[in-house]
């Protein structure tokens, strides 16, 4: 299929949410992946490190930054695209959602808000630590970068503590109500499916969250 025929696709409000929806799964992807290989802080600094030092040598890290950024940027302009476009219909075709699920109408009501600080989170979070001091450190005879000396250092500091929970708990209720839409958008939220959508993308969001959170508060309380 070319892309002149899928282009009227994408074009539609459904083909818009598809492709957000797909571009935030491959964060979804990301997040969850950085938070279980970050996890191993909790193991100790050589085994940070060598994690660290092995994706930085392996080369996938060019080809990965050009799929999340292209993602995050394809993410952020649908998103946009899109308020815009229910904001325009509100009052006339799409009223609020029927059923009443409140706590999910106020997450899709602030997710615009909610994205906007995790995009000024992100940049923050890359300046901090991709482009923060670069301490170095031998490990089994190799030079490396001493990512770990890094990370306690920042998060010996309450306020970045303070921030960094506050938004890992955003970040957590935004996965957890993009997965669910997601899902919806691909049509699995029938009755039989509802129940384990909602679980899953729940519990998505708990794990990430937690996962994410264990870090600071290892390295502000326990570490240093
Ligand atoms: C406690 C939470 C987190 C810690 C301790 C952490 C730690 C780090 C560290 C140490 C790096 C630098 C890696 C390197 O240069 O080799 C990094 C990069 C990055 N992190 Fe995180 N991170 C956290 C949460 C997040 C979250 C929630 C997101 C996204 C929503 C995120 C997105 C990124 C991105 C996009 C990069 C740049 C990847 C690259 O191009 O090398 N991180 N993080």
């Amino acid at each position: 299929m070319s892309v002149a025929a899928v282009r009227p696709f994408f074009r539609t409000t459904i083909g818009k949410k598809y492709l957000m929806g797909f571009t935030g799964l491959v964060w979804a992807g990301f997040v969850l992946s950085h938070m279980a290989g970050n996890l191993l802080i909790l193991v100790g600094a050589d085994a940070y490190n060598k994690y660290g030092h092995a994706i930085v040598t392996s080369g996938i890290l060019i080809p990965a930054e050009i799929v999340l950024v292209l993602s995050f940027m394809t993410h952020v302009t649908l998103a946009i695209l899109l308020t815009l476009e229910n904001r325009k219909a509100r009052g006339s075709r799409y009223a609020v959602s029927a059923r009443g699920e409140k706590a999910a109408s106020l997450a899709s009501r602030t997710m615009a808000v909610q994205g906007s600080l995790i995009l000024v989170f992100v940049i923050l979070h890359i300046s901090t630590f991709k482009y923060g001091t670069y301490y170095e450190v031998v490990v089994d005879g190799v030079r490396m970068r001493d990512l770990h000396r890094l990370v306690l250092e920042v998060f010996q500091q309450p306020g970045y503590v303070a921030w960094y929970a506050v938004c890992l708990i955003l970040l957590g209720f935004h996965l957890s109500h993009g997965v669910g839409s997601v899902l919806q958008s691909f049509g699995w939220k029938n009755d039989h499916y509802a129940p384990w959508i909602r679980r899953i993308s729940l519990v998505y969001g708990l794990v990430v969250a937690a996962g994410f959170l264990s870090q600071p508060l290892y390295a502000f309380f326990m570490a240093g």
